[in-house]
């Protein structure tokens, strides 16, 4: 499919969709504490979705059961919720949430600290987080898809993080999922020309340790193969004239 560019009434409703979004994820990483099992994080996150008047998009979404992707330590991804499941602290938990206002999409995780975390972790995610801003720095019209994937790239490994290959951003619009792919990593091609109107989900997961991952038996849950923490941090944003704007953050 072609990349689509977004006319400024499709770019109002996912600044809208973005706004939402970002105050979910601001009021469920207030509400996160020791104690709390991995399902209160979705019920309360379907909650405040639907109360937004949106619909939460993972939902069903290829058979996915829940609205809040909820990834615990070593879960790098699409973490199910779970009653039994309950946050220690010094836990670190990545939350993925997606809405759905007026048919346009918006996609943004986190990952928190649960209480007090090992340094070690603590440096990971905010590592992660500076992967995206890294990114960004080239989500600009003109510039190729790779400059994005080769700055986090660069940035990860300068110390000594894993960038996960298996799984990758994207496009974003009317679908969770379009065209592009965002590559976390650098690829053999530039890939596409960066144009005013794109909307792109980049989302870095970078582990602790070694790149490679598995999926659980439960064909969603994807962990570290090493066992090491991961972290995971997204955003969707709009290539502009300028500077790139990030939808999904207050
Ligand atoms: N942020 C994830 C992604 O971009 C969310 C998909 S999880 C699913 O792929 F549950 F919806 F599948
Ligand atoms: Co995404």
């Amino acid at each position: 499919m072609p990349v689509s560019i977004k006319s400024a009434r499709e770019i109002e409703l996912m600044r809208e969709a973005g706004r939402i979004l970002a105050n979910v994820h601001k009021q469920l990483g207030e509400a996160l504490k020791p104690g709390m099992s991995t399902m209160d994080i979705d019920r309360m996150g379907e909650k405040l979705i639907r109360g937004y008047g949106c619909i939460p998009s993972f939902k069903n979404y290829n058979g996915y059961p829940a609205s809040i992707c909820v990834s615990v330590n070593d879960e790098v991804v699409h973490g199910i919720p779970n009653r039994h499941h309950i946050l220690r602290e010094g836990d670190i938990v990545s939350l993925d949430a997606g809405v759905i206002y007026h048919g346009y999409h918006s996609d943004a995780a986190r990952t928190h600290a649960v209480g007090t975390v090992s340094p070690q972790a603590q440096k990971l995610i905010q590592v992660t987080r500076e992967c995206f801003f890294e990114g960004i720095k080239y989500a600009r019209s003109g510039n190729h898809l790779n400059d994005i994937s080769s700055a986090i790239q660069k940035y990860a490994e300068s110390f000594g993080y894993g960038v996960v290959r298996d799984l990758v951003g994207h496009g974003i619009g009317t679908h969770l999922h379009e065209d592009p792919e965002v590559p976390n990593f650098a690829q053999d091609k530039k890939g596409i020309r960066l144009r005013p109107g794109m909307t792109l989900a980049i989302e870095p997961m970078i582990n602790a340790g070694r790149a490679d991952v598995v999926w659980m038996d439960d064909d969603w849950t994807v962990v570290t193969d090493d066992g090491t923490l991961s972290a995971h941090y997204e955003n969707t944003i709009l290539i502009t004239e300028g500077d790139p704007e990030i939808l999904s953050l207050p």
